[in-house]
């Protein structure tokens, strides 16, 4: 009996648990070229093309108090960056320059499971 009880829990963690996996990659695979993310090297860090992904999360938080607010806002500067949106100072812009429009790379449906995901490292 007990079983049959736990059983729907178990099949629903491991769903939502590949659910998350996937997400972990597409990140990786659609930001984590520019945002640094996974395990700090000195190379990476050398090499660094943009500030990592926490970074970006922190100022979003910071001027948002609204979850669906910070969601958009990161759907909308992944697709239509531009200076006067930018939450970084401009000493961000100086180092790494303005972010390129990922537009056609990557959906905005992709987008927003990428957002929840980052707000909720
Ligand atoms: C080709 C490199 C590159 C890729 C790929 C990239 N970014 Fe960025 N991103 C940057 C740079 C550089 C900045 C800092 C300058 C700026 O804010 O525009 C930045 C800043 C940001 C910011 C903060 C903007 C601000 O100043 O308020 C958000 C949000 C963001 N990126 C989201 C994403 C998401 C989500 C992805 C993946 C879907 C992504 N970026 C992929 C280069 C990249």
């Amino acid at each position: 009996m007990r079983i049959i009880l736990f059983l729907p829990l178990i099949i629903m963690t491991s769903v939502l648990l590949q659910a998350s996996g996937d997400v972990k990659d597409l990140a990786e695979e659609k930001c984590g070229s520019c945002h640094l993310m996974g395990l700090l090297t000195k190379e990476k860090i050398d090499n660094m093309k943009a500030p990592p992904y926490w970074a970006m999360s922190k100022v979003v938080k910071l001027e948002y108090t609204n979850r669906a607010d910070m969601i958009n806002f990161i759907v909308d500067y992944t697709l239509n960056p531009r200076e006067d949106k930018m939450l970084f100072p401009p000493v961000t812009k100086k180092r790494f320059g303005i972010m390129p429009s990922l537009k056609g790379k990557v959906t905005e449906d992709e987008i927003r499971q990428i957002a929840e995901y980052f707000l909720n490292k």
